[in-house]
């Protein structure tokens, strides 16, 4: 099958007055259409920076990006200028953010921003984008759309607010979506909530999408493919399934631990030691070492490289974990 989205060696620095932040260190990625693969990591292991270098988004200076490839639906990202950005973003690829109170804009009700949408991107009359935009805020489960309409961000509820995103990410149908933490805010049955409706307007759209958080169990019902990124790296790259019920990493295994009710169990997985290390001062050979419990003198000196355990799975570890029974 075709890649809707090629990415070969994606680098990304920030020179600061305090060093070189490595955010991305040379990352591979690709998607199937509509496909959703999941990029999973704890906080500044570099997922927001490789959406937004994804969608071109990153300002320069401060970033300095790098790809040796990146392709989306045939065409060259890397060789588009801003104008054919942004026709494209919206369009072919959009993004639902963490934050929809500042991805929203404060003083424009909900209902026209979505008609914005649809007026920039197809040739619908302000008539049309009004009843599309009542119908595409009904499709996300927005109740009494036709009021809601009319509302300004602060007056929906975080979980309404974050359905207004993805109805216009969704809105003129595009290719691809990147969401990044799209429920992180929210609480636990509201984010559930809103899951499912992106869940069921990816898989009705058969809009490809990346799914980008910090907790595993948001990518449990929703992914077929997951990256785990760790310091700008990916470290383990495997189907849903594999990863979860036998992962080789242990970091990894250890962002699994803080799921209990997603692992086996007979497995008693120990929670990850300390915090990630800071971008300045990433530690020599393997970056997990400083918090792997199953560390050798050969990870403190030399990283380990990607590579394949088999036709779907990659990963980075002098010493990976063997199968569940084994431990
Ligand atoms: N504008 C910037 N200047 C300097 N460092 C940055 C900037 N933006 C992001 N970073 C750094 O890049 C790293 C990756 O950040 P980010 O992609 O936001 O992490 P994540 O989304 O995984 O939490 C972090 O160490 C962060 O501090
Ligand atoms: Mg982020």
């Amino acid at each position: 099958m075709n890649e809707l989205l090629n990415v070969q060696n994606l680098k990304v620095i920030f020179p600061t007055e305090r060093g070189i932040v490595r955010a991305v260190e040379g990352i591979d990625l690709c998607v199937h259409p509509g496909e959703c693969i999941a990029i999973v990591g704890e906080s500044g292991c570099g997922k927001s920076v490789t959406s937004l270098a994804i969608m071109k988004l990153l300002s320069s200076p401060p970033a300095l990006m790098h790809a040796d490839e990146m392709t989306f639906d045939g065409k060259n990202l890397l060789q588009m200028s801003e104008k054919q950005m942004l026709d494209l973003r919206g369009k072919d690829m959009s993004m639902i953010f963490q934050d929809a109170l500042t991805a929203l804009n404060p003083v424009m009700c909900v209902g026209r921003q979505l008609d914005e949408m649809f007026l920039r991107h197809t040739k619908m009359t302000r008539t049309e984008a009004k009843a599309a935009s009542i119908k595409a805020l009904r499709l996300v489960g927005v109740p009494a759309p036709e009021k809601r309409y009319h509302d300004y961000p602060h007056q929906l509820s975080g979980g309404m607010r974050q359905r207004v995103l993805i109805a216009m990410a969704f809105a003129i149908k595009p290719k691809l979506i990147i969401a990044d933490e799209p429920t992180t805010a929210l609480d636990v049955t509201i984010q559930a909530q809103v899951l499912d409706i992106l869940q069921k307007l990816q898989r009705e759209n058969g809009t490809a999408l990346i799914l980008i958080t910090h907790d595993l169990s948001v990518v449990a019902h929703m992914a077929d493919r997951v990256y785990v990124m760790y310091c700008g790296k990916i470290v383990e790259h495997a189907p849903l399934r594999d990863l979860f019920t036998d992962p080789k990493h242990p970091y990894t295994q250890g962002l699994l631990s803080s799921v209990p009710h997603l692992t086996a169990s007979s497995n008693r997985f120990v929670q990850i030691p300390d915090n990630v290390p800071s971008p300045l001062k990433k530690p020599s050979g393997c970056y997990f070492h400083t918090r792997c419990s199953h560390c050798t003198p050969e990870c403190t000196q030399c990283m380990p490289r990607l590579t394949d355990v088999d036709d779907h799975r990659q990963l980075r570890c002098h010493h990976p974990l063997g199968g569940e029974h084994h431990g």
